[in-house]
């Protein structure tokens, strides 16, 4: 699948935003190897706190039914916003190299990866 494909079913996850107190609007697409898409947007909370990034909803959705492998993740934002540090760790549990397309409004986009955005990462190997 194009990068450009995957962006562009972020930016539909990025319509059902719940962003009423920040205003911004984040849409997720994840890839895996079954082929199946999940799509996440950011869920926000009058308790500000428990506010849910879109990242994690798609790889929740994901992992809860039944999908372990992935094989990349978009990330759309009016302005190209990077994925926060949570959802990098999160992420990193089941994707240490996954390829994660970073997208704007415009449809401008950069390639990164789980690697490149949480160098020295801990994981589940330290834990065996
Ligand atoms: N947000 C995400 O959905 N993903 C990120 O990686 C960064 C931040 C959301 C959380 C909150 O609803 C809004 O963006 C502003 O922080």
């Amino acid at each position: 699948m194009l990068p450009e494909e995957l962006i562009a079913r972020a930016a539909l996850a990025q319509e059902y935003a719940y962003a009423p107190y920040s205003s911004y609007r984040v849409g997720a697409a994840l890839l895996t190897g079954s082929g199946r898409m999940y799509l996440g947007a950011n869920v926000e909370n009058a308790v500000y706190p428990l506010t849910m990034c879109a990242e994690r909803v798609a790889v929740f959705k994901a992992i809860s039914e039944g999908e372990m492998e992935f094989e990349a993740l978009a990330v759309v934002t009016s302005n190209g916003g990077s994925p926060c540090g949570a959802c990098r760790q999160v992420l990193r549990e089941f994707a240490p190299d996954l390829p994660i397309y970073i997208a704007d409004a415009e449809g401008n986009y950069r390639e990164t990866s789980v690697a490149e955005l949480l160098p020295d990462s801990f994981g589940p190997e330290f834990l065996k």
